[in-house]
């Protein structure tokens, strides 16, 4: 039987499945219509080397998804550990996210919150929809460190937060 005639796997199993996956936590920021805008994402991933492209998949009921898919610019913020707190501020809806977060500007107009491990700013390559998400693709056009090349990033898996714990 051809696999696109077999039904979707029930979406309880299906998120629990994903709950087993672990990954790292971005913020993602853009300069909205309304002012700064921005997410809490772990679907960040490497896209490809040449050109250094990333991608991040916004959920089309984000408040964010308009601002974000459409911006010319926009930052991924690459979550240390410690930084729960902005995560959790950015993965709230109908609160002033910037309000109390300590932030600047980028040329281009996107905010940037504090570096955790890494931040990036991106100019917009592509935005694809894929079912309630759109897959945002970026350029990477500026990169910043944290100066302490040891320190550790913020993981998220099994729906909570975690340390990451060389073997
Ligand atoms: C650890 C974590 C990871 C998340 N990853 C994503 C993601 O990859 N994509 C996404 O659209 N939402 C993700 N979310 C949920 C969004 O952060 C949340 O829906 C969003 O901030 C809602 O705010 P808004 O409606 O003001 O945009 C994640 C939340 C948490 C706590």
């Amino acid at each position: 039987m051809p696999a696109s005639d077999l039904p979707d796997v029930a979406g309880d199993q299906f998120r629990d499945a994903l709950s087993r996956w672990a990954s790292g936590v971005t913020v993602v920021t853009a300069a909205g219509s309304d002012g700064p805008t921005g997410i809490t994402a772990s679907s960040f991933a490497s896209l490809s080397l040449e050109p250094p492209l990333i991608l991040v998949c916004v959920g089309s009921d984000s408040g964010a998804h308009d601002d974000l898919c459409g911006a010319d610019a926009f930052g991924v913020h690459l979550l240390a550990r410690g930084q729960t707190d902005l995560s959790n501020t950015f993965a709230s809806q109908g609160i002033d996210k910037f309000g109390e977060v300590e932030h600047e500007f980028h040329t281009t107009g996107v905010p940037l919150l504090p570096i955790g491990r890494a931040r990036l700013v991106c100019a917009r390559h592509d935005a694809v929809a894929a079912g309630d998400h759109t897959i945002l693709m970026g350029r990477v056009v500026s990169v910043e460190l944290s100066d302490d090349g040891d320190g550790e990033p913020l993981l998220f898996s099994a729906r909570t937060y975690g340390r990451f714990q060389p073997e």
